[in-house]
């Protein structure tokens, strides 16, 4: 119990780093804050106008999720991976060092379920990106990819890994929620090109 209480804190901090809010004041692209959605993921990065930076944070967001199933995996063991991933997550999405107002957790959960098991990160993978290249709806492919990953790992993993990705993407839908308001009225914007 000792190693897996190691993992969750090692996870929560790895995930807690806000690499969207850190790359923009960095390279004085602008307070993330104050663009769009206010949102400190790579979706909003994209709307400073700086692919490069979006690119960067999505696959920052995603490796300390990773990194953080792989720590935990060594401290602690198999079940202690998907504690730390969904440790890192919440630190994702509720930092401390951000009066816990981080992101939404889509790029984060990607990193976990691709560090469970490479076949759910796999269907995470291709439902996010299906959905993205078919709607250009950010927030409805995080949010697709999301819902599916408890089912993969049904599938290809084991039950505890689908009850905390359960666990997780109702997390990341009830952070969506401003998201789906828009969605319902029509207003979400789509990536690139007309709003
Ligand atoms: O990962 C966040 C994404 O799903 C939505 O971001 O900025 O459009 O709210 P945003």
């Amino acid at each position: 119990a000792g190693s897996t209480l190691l993992a969750i804190v090692a996870g929560y901090l790895l995930g807690s780093i806000p690499f969207g809010l850190v790359l923009t004041r960095l390279t004085g692209a602008g307070d993330l804050r104050a663009i769009g959605s206010g949102n400190i993921g790579a979706t909003n990065v994209l709307r400073t106008g700086r692919k490069g930076l979006a690119a960067a944070t999505l696959l920052l967001d995603l490796a300390k999720g990773f990194a953080a199933v792989a720590l935990a995996r060594w401290i602690g063991g198999d079940g202690a991976g998907a504690f730390g991933g969904a440790a890192a997550v919440l630190g994702h999405c509720f930092p401390a060092w951000l009066r816990f107002k981080g992101g939404k957790g889509v790029a984060t959960l990607m990193g976990v379920a691709l560090a469970l098991g490479w076949p759910i990160g796999a269907a995470y993978a291709a439902v996010w990106l299906g959905t993205l290249a078919i709607t250009r709806i950010s927030s409805l492919g995080g949010m697709s990819a999301a819902v599916v990953a408890p089912f993969a790992a049904l599938v290809w993993g084991t039950q505890l890994q689908a009850a905390v990705l359960a666990c997780l993407c109702a997390l990341v839908l009830w952070l969506h929620r401003a998201n789906i308001g828009r969605l319902r009225e029509g207003t979400e914007p789509r990536i690139g090109g007309r709003k």
